[in-house]
């Protein structure tokens, strides 16, 4: 299976909320496996297809622990070139680490780090949370197929029933979105499931309201 390694510091627990959001859309894509912890030896990165970093900004920095795992990585000649990175973090004023990392990532160890940095002031509300699904629906996307042939299997079933109508719904009740890219994987619900296609028995995973209770936003 291809797998992902979400890995964040945190000193106040912002950037967790939002590395927990990252892991949540990362599963939500068959096909890979997502670990999500605060410390791997730098040797072990190297095992991993995608590397999602969330680095607070403390005194504009990265924090030493994420800069010492990339010093060893460099020492040890980690090989990355070419794996997928990302980066996103919590700030209070300037936000410098996430960018710093994606520097690294890019200049350092030659990684495919195109994803702009999802950043939080302080703790992030619900759209950031949202962002930060989204950011690891899409980096669990982006892993090459040629890395593991069982992903060839799935992108194949997810092309077979390609998103036709990208349309989000929000509940009239609760404010809840439906968006179709994340589907509803807590109701069985895969990503890439337009809002019609949803059963006819399927509520509002917040509130339970039924599904004439929701409206077209887009
Ligand atoms: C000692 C200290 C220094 C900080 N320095 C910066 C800074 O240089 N730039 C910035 O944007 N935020 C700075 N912050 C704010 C933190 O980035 C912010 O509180 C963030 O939410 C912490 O994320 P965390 O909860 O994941 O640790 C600083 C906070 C503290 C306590």
């Amino acid at each position: 299976m291809a797998n992902i390694l979400v890995l964040y510091y945190t000193q106040t627990g912002n950037t967790q909320k939002m590395a927990e959001a990252v892991v949540e859309g990362a599963k939500s894509v068959q096909g890979v496996t997502v670990e999500l912890s605060y410390h791997v030896s730098s040797e072990a990165l190297g095992e991993y297809d995608a590397l999602l970093i969330g680095a607070p900004t403390y005194h504009h920095d990265m924090t030493a622990e994420i800069k010492t795992m990339f010093e060893e990585a460099a020492q040890k000649n980690v090989n990355l070139k070419g794996k997928i990175g990302a980066a996103f973090g919590s700030y209070g004023w300037s936000g410098e680490a996430p960018k710093l990392v994606l520097e690294i990532m890019k200049n350092k160890f030659a990684m495919n780090a195109t994803e702009a940095p999802v950043l939080s002031k302080y703790a992030p509300d619900e759209a950031t949370l949202q962002k930060c699904r989204e950011l690891g629906i899409r980096v669990a996307r982006a892993i090459p197929i040629s890395s593991d042939s069982s992903r060839a299997l799935f992108v194949q079933a997810e092309k077979n029933e390609e998103v036709k109508d990208n349309a989000k719904y929000a509940c009239s009740v609760c404010g809840y979105v439906y968006d179709p890219i994340l589907g509803d994987p807590d109701s069985g619900i895969q990503p890439g499931t337009p809002f019609e296609k949803l059963p006819e028995n399927w509520v509002c995973p917040v509130c339970g309201a039924s599904k004439d209770q929701f409206d077209r936003k887009n």
